[in-house]
């Protein structure tokens, strides 16, 4: 399993531009860690990378936020506050058949509807301060296509 030491918000948005760039088609990114992780701040590296101007908003309370106008469409969720009759709500097999990338913060409510196939990261502050901007960031790649997305966002990351 991969680690990576972040620190700073920028280099957590640069992480995100990272994986925006050697982003394919119908990849699959799911986003764990707790409130204040810095799972939305990647998301916004990640769009800006993919050409969204306006900014990218936490879905908490929409649940889902489209950006249909990027190079490849992003589709971002957070199912933080979802309650179990939402779930029925979200066409999430639609969005997966789209030719976009799905980033899901706080997926285990939604794990048995996801393909075998994602790249899982958590996010961790390794520091008790409160305002501490350290985290580490662990790459959970599930099959072929996702440990090569590790290897190249890596690559571009450090470049
Ligand atoms: N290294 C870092 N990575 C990400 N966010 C950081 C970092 N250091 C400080 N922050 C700050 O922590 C907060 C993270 O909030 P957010 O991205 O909304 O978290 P989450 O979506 O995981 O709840 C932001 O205010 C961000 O500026
Ligand atoms: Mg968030």
């Amino acid at each position: 399993m991969t680690k990576l030491e972040i620190n700073s918000a920028e280099d957590m948005q640069k992480l995100g531009a990272s994986l925006a760039k050697t982003a394919k088609p119908h990849d699959l990114l799911l986003l764990n860690g707790d409130l204040g992780a810095g799972k939305t701040t990647m998301t916004q590296g990640l769009g800006r990378e993919l050409g969204i101007h306006r900014p990218v908003k936490s879905p908490t309370f929409t649940i889902v936020r489209e950006y249909r106008e990027a190079k490849m469409p992003l589709f971002h969720m957070d199912f933080y506050r979802l309650e179990n009759d939402d779930l029925s709500s979200i066409d999430l097999e639609g969005y997966l058949a789209e030719p976009g990338l799905v980033v899901i913060e706080w997926p285990q409510l939604v794990m048995n509807d996801l393909p075998d196939e994602f790249l899982q990261l958590t996010i961790t502050r390794v520091d008790d301060s409160w305002d501490s901007t350290k985290r580490v960031v662990e790459f959970n790649a599930h099959g072929k296509r996702n440990k090569e997305w590790v290897k190249d966002a890596l690559a571009e990351y450090n470049r």
